[in-house]
């Protein structure tokens, strides 16, 4: 069997360093072992309320982050989920072999609808099978993601084993990748709960975008715990060892020669030198997110290109699916 790689991000609101550090940083190291493919998942966006024009918007400089990350258009597939048809189809599919019971054990669900209430739409519980059509039209093996999209990983391999056992052979059983740590990045403002698109304050998240004041003024105002000491132990210290967690993945350096250099410093200083580290590191993706996003032409070239590779394969897929589950005329 081909190894193949499929990851995707929703365009809403920005893209952070906890999406960079869980997953954009291993796509770009996985594009040199698989053939990959990555998608903005514009489809699952809308199972929110969402602006259109600002949709729009948010799916350019989405495609945008992928290219300035690192990701290869030669090496790899970049396209628009709801520019590939087979994806609603096969969403819709799959939404009959997935049971209610399962989607309604699925977290991200009851966190989102929790919050929402009763302006939960359809879509929202849905989502997973939707997810799933992304991952199994493209015979996908590894799904490199962070720790909170683990479970939706896992309830594809189930639907696709039961949709292997009920229609004979169809689909490859995935496996998720994530990565050992950074695989869930807290929020800045509050170490309890991961960085999120949706948080109601930017001072929880850092995005990709953010310029280089900006990162200073969200690092220094980060919260901290009791004491002054920079050691990693995530129970007792869960902010600063957060801190240093996106420390390491800014620098490489590991977390015992961090916490050896911080050493009697205090907070202050480590969060200085976070700061700058985070801006070395991301201030050149902010700027070549800027540069694609000024030539449209060359993104749309590639855009397409992805597109037109990913319906092929996708095509192929969807007949062979309803050829088994006996759908339409020969
Ligand atoms: P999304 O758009 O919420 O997040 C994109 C990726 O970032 C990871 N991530 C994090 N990693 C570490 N720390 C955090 N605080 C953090 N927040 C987010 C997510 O795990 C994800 O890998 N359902 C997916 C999108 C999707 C998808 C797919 C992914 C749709 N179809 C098929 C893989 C394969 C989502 O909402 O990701």
């Amino acid at each position: 069997m081909k190894a193949l790689c499929f990851s995707g991000i929703q365009p809403t609101n920005v893209i952070h360093i906890g999406n960079y550090i869980g997953a954009l940083k291993q796509w770009s190291d996985l594009q040199h072992r698989y053939p990959c493919y990555f998608c903005v998942v514009d489809l699952h966006a809308v199972t929110v309320t969402q602006d259109p024009k600002l949709l729009r918007e948010n799916i350019l400089n989405t495609a945008a982050t992928y290219l300035a990350v690192g990701i290869d258009p030669k090496r790899s597939r970049l396209f628009i989920q709801s520019e590939v048809k087979e994806h609603a189809e096969l969403g819709w599919l799959l939404g009959t072999i997935v049971k209610i019971a399962e989607l309604q054990r699925m977290t991200q669900f009851k966190d989102k609808s929790k919050k929402r209430g009763e302006s939960v739409g359809v879509g929202l519980f849905t989502y997973p099978a939707l997810m799933a059509a992304d991952i199994l039209l493209y015979d996908t093996t590894v799904v490199p993601v962070g720790e909170d999209q683990m479970q939706h990983v896992e309830l594809t391999r189930t639907i696709a084993r039961r949709f292997n056992q009920q229609f004979g052979d169809t689909f490859v059983v995935p496996e998720s990748l994530i990565q050992t740590t950074g695989a869930r990045i807290m929020g800045l403002d509050d170490p309890t709960e991961k960085m999120s698109k949706s948080a109601r304050s930017p001072m929880n998240y850092i995005a990709l975008t953010d310029d280089d004041d900006t990162v200073r003024k969200k690092v220094m105002r980060a919260v901290t715990d009791s004491g002054d000491d920079v050691s990693y132990d995530p129970k007792k210290k869960p902010a600063i060892s957060n801190l240093l967690t996106i420390y390491h993945h800014m620098t490489g350096t590991h977390l015992k020669d961090t916490e050896k250099k911080f050493s009697g410093k205090g907070y202050g200083d480590f969060k200085k030198a976070l700061a700058e580290a985070v801006i070395e590191h991301i201030a050149p993706v902010r700027r070549k997110i800027a540069e694609y996003r000024k030539d449209p032409q060359q993104l749309m070239k590639l855009l397409d290109e992805g597109r037109d590779a990913a319906c092929e394969a996708a095509e192929k897929k969807m007949n062979l699916v309803r050829d088994r589950m006996g759908l339409g005329r020969r």
